[in-house]
């Protein structure tokens, strides 16, 4: 008889309990096989569906409660419609392990959820669509290595993050076609000597296949390892965006607000007005990593086939879901009430000869080749600094004492408009472009 240590150090029904609406889902398809198989009578079929059903209604009536007495979900499930409708209930695991029965609802779960957060993702996405075609033509300083490099549009960074989560949708969406695959008759790693029907099975739970190798079938949690490492990708998109509002909410940019719901003072500067959720946003970035090297590591000394070190699957994948849901939960609604300081931005255009690649470019156009024009650029860019001039500030002559091919049309060239509108080349920032990319499906 084992202790309560021991039983609890086992158990982890305290965390799978989620599962009991797939578990119960999952067990109901495998009953109504069993009865179409003849391999249970239609009469006991429908005893046990039934006390399945009760057992739901009970759990989203919040009225189940679990101890470490019950070990997993399965065992709970099962010990509760035993006590329900009797012996019978003693049939439902017939042809089936818990192997492959925790298979089949961590697949039902991530289902659910995979499909959740592409609508979360989808939701985000129009809300920086909106943010873009709301500051459609605010001019930011772009920068590259952090340094002021070229004018861009601030609606062509916001659109970047929008081509970031639609990759991070797309990976979550080709990360379900693998998860979308019926594990159920491998049962604890060789099959079953029982006239199973398991393609049935796959239909009725809505499933595009089933799995080919029953040894592989209770091995495999690539599926996780695969999602938890999408949802690492992501949550490092969404950490990156809120690093550069926590940048650009800096007094030295000031280039943005947020709403004051989303930052708190602090308990001894009372100036003091803090991007807390963006930090956390950032913050929480490194478990969704630990959870991913977490599973790795669980997985990567395992003989093949089921073993035991594989139920510390939940938590790591449990974590990684309610990170995300919350985040993608808070980020859009942090994201509308962004407030834009135009002039700040465009003043800070003026700075750090963000026109010098257009200068460079103007002399291309007069027919010096790029690297020559490259050259001369860098010099006249010495000179200003050590005069403590911007480019667009220096007079016609002095720009000719470095080469003679400068004439007063530079100074159009110079222009932060003209060079953002300039860069019209397919995904470039100019507003024609921008355009193009905000009406992207
Ligand atoms: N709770 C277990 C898990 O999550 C279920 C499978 C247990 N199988 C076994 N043979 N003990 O992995």
């Amino acid at each position: 008889m084992k202790n309560n240590k021991i039983k609890d150090f086992v158990a982890s029904i305290k965390y799978d309990c989620r599962l009991l609406p797939y578990d119960v889902e999952g067990s109901i398809a495998h009953c109504r096989m069993l009865a179409e198989c003849k391999i249970i009578s239609q009469k006991d079929s429908r005893k046990i569906i039934g006390g399945l059903k009760r057992i739901l209604e009970s759990y989203k009536k919040g009225r189940m409660k679990f101890s470490a007495k019950y070990e997993d979900i399965h065992l709970a499930v099962e010990a509760i419609l035993i006590k329900d409708i009797g012996e019978t209930g003693g049939k439902l695991h017939t042809a089936r392990s818990r192997n492959d029965q925790v298979s089949l609802d961590m697949r039902l779960y991530m289902r659910d959820i995979i499909s959740e957060l592409i609508r979360l993702i989808e939701d985000f996405q129009s809300v920086l669509r909106k943010a873009a075609v709301k500051n459609i033509d605010v001019i930011m300083p772009g920068f590259t290595h952090l340094q002021h490099a070229q004018p861009v549009l601030f609606s062509q960074h916001i659109m970047a993050y929008f081509f970031m989560l639609k990759r991070d949708g797309q990976r979550l969406g080709d990360c379900l076609k693998r998860v979308n695959v019926m594990p159920l008759g491998a049962a604890a790693l060789a099959g079953t000597a029982f006239p199973i029907d398991r393609a049935y099975v796959a239909k009725l739970l809505g499933f595009e296949g089933i799995t080919s190798n029953s040894i592989d079938t209770v091995s495999d949690r690539d599926f996780i390892i695969e999602f938890i490492s999408a949802a690492a990708i992501l949550m490092m998109h969404l950490s990156r965006f809120t690093e550069d509002l926590i940048i650009w909410l800096s007094p030295e940019f000031d280039f943005i607000r947020l709403g004051s719901a989303y930052c708190t003072g602090s308990s001894i500067m009372p100036q003091k007005r803090n991007p807390d959720v963006a930090e956390l946003i950032r913050g929480k970035t490194g478990r969704v990593y630990g959870n991913l090297l977490n599973m790795l590591t669980v997985m990567k000394g395992l003989p093949v086939s089921y073993n035991r070190d594989m139920q510390e699957d939940k938590m790591p994948l449990f974590d990684t879901v309610d990170t995300l849901i919350a985040v993608l939960e808070i980020f859009p609604g942090m994201l509308g009430t962004l407030k834009v300081n135009k002039e700040k931005m465009l003043e800070a255009c003026r700075q750090g000869f963000l026109n010098a690649t257009d200068v460079a470019d103007y002399l291309v156009g007069k027919g010096l080749p790029f690297r020559k024009s490259h050259g001369i650029v860098s010099e006249v860019v010495s000179y200003c600094i050590r005069e403590g001039r911007n480019l667009q500030d220096l007079k016609l002559a002095e720009l000719r004492r470095f080469s003679p091919e400068f004439a007063g049309d530079v100074f159009k060239a110079m222009n932060i408009r003209e060079s953002v509108a300039g860069r019209k080349s397919k995904g470039g920032t100019a507003p024609r472009e921008v355009r193009k990319q905000i009406k992207t499906k």
